[in-house]
């Protein structure tokens, strides 16, 4: 009925998630408030690995994306359900690090390093460093030498695929600040040049094409095009790449309209592709990582705020003002996302109004959704806009001074604040 499976009603009419009534969980914790059911996420973590051991004989590793939303408890339950995790800051590294997360299954990403990014990598042993240039390779093997180890990394590669995403989101492009460039002898340059390095191993090489992604077609293509680079690196090297990270993308349902492929349906033409090609080609099939992160979380997350001023703007619209806004979900703003918005309160009525969402910032352009359809909605009525569990909390700012949001962690109807909410003190802490 809704665009994920743990959102519902219950008998009061109220919306429910993972079992939680969101009404209540607005008393309790306060608006705004990001929700998010734990079984969702801990189901979606196993649907990825279960794919990979039924399609693949396990032979890879699920890497969740922590950019789509970290925080402790999340790298705790990636840790607890055995998957690897990528962080691709030093603040995302500190958060898995904090919690003890077993560092050979984290994975550095970046496109610009710092020293001390890197320093902090190697000394506590990260196990795969994804390179993506060769100033980084260069200080790296460096960096590597002065503590006496040798370093696992892959070398991110454009692959140069098109995946009809949004452009702003698009990264797997010949144009993009990210990775080595296939065809212009970039990345074989790089690869040769990792081999002779005496603190660098090669583990293999990674690609990532975009995000948001529903056809199935572009990773495949990814993964042929990558297979046909390891066989010229074998060609022109004697050596055989061991493992193939595809990155991750896979798309959530926003809307009911959205139609996301299982993700044991992508695995398993991913791991055909993968036997059949390295086959043919006389190669032995790769270890394979892939990097949901969207997939894990988004579709386990709502927002929930508060309503305050309703204006009815005669022959233009109605704006419906909430507690939040840009400041806790920028996505509207930035990449025009749709969103399904349910009014929590009064979520078994109809659907009868139309009406655009505005948040409490001082800029136009702070909507959450134009033209959407609701419940009729008064001040003081939840609004809950839904699949907000990726890249809302992560990309969430203090524009105009507003604390950020808490989070709330549900399970089998229970919950627990796992992010708390930021106080005033602490938005001005830094302030000298
Ligand atoms: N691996 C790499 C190397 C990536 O760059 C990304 C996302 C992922 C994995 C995870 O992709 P996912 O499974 O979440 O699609 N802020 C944008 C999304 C940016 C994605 C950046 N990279 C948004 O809000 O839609």
């Amino acid at each position: 009925m809704y665009v994920s499976d743990c959102i519902s009603v219950n008998e009061k009419g109220h919306l429910t998630i993972g079992g939680a009534d969101t009404v209540e969980l607005a008393e309790k914790y306060g608006t705004p408030a990001y929700v998010f059911d734990e079984n969702e996420i801990r189901n979606n973590l196993r649907e990825f690995k279960k794919s990979i051991d039924e399609n693949y004989g396990g032979n890879g590793l699920v890497v969740y994306a922590s950019k789509a939303f970290c925080c402790k408890e999340m790298c705790r339950i990636c840790a607890q359900e055995g998957t690897g995790i990528d962080v691709v800051s030093g603040g995302e590294l500190y958060t898995a690090l904090s919690v003890g997360f077993p560092t050979d299954r984290i994975v550095f990403h970046g496109n610009n390093k710092t020293h001390d990014e890197l320093v902090m990598a190697v000394t506590n042993n990260v196990g795969r460093i994804i390179v993506d240039n060769v100033t980084e390779l260069e200080s790296l093997n460096e960096v590597a030498a002065s503590q006496g180890k040798t370093v696992g990394i892959m070398l991110r590669i454009k692959p140069g695929i098109d995946a009809h995403t949004h452009d702003f989101i698009r990264t797997g492009q010949i144009d993009s600040k990210f990775g080595f460039a296939l065809e212009t002898g970039e990345a074989m340059a790089a690869v040769k040049e990792a081999l002779k390095m005496p603190n660098i191993k090669l583990r293999g090489l990674h690609c990532h094409i975009g995000s948001q992604i529903f056809d199935l077609d572009p990773f495949e293509l990814a993964a042929t095009v990558m297979l046909d680079l390891f066989k010229d690196i074998k060609d022109q090297t004697g050596v055989e790449l061991e493992e193939l990270n595809l990155g991750g993308g896979f798309g959530i349902k926003y809307l009911k309209t959205d139609r996301p492929r299982p993700f044991a349906d992508y695995m398993k033409k991913v791991a055909e592709t993968v036997n059949s090609y390295s086959a043919k080609l006389g190669l032995k099939t790769p270890f394979i990582l892939i990097e949901p992160g969207r997939s894990v979380v988004g579709a386990a997350g709502l927002t929930l705020y508060t309503v305050g001023a309703v204006k009815n703007i005669p022959d233009v619209r109605t704006y419906v003002s909430i507690d939040g806004g840009m400041g806790d979900n920028p996505r509207y703003a930035l990449y025009q996302s749709h969103y399904e918005l349910v009014c929590a309160n009064k979520a078994s009525e109809k659907r009868t109004e139309t009406v655009t969402v505005a948040g409490k910032c001082c800029e136009s352009g702070d909507l959450i959704q134009e033209w959407t359809h609701i419940q009729p909605v008064e001040p003081g009525d939840i609004i809950a806009v839904l699949s907000t569990g990726a890249y809302n909390y992560s990309m969430a700012s203090n524009y105009n001074r507003i604390p950020r949001l808490p989070a709330v962690m549900v399970k089998d109807g229970e919950s627990r604040v796992i992010i708390k909410r930021e106080t005033y003190e602490q938005v001005a802490e830094c302030d000298i």
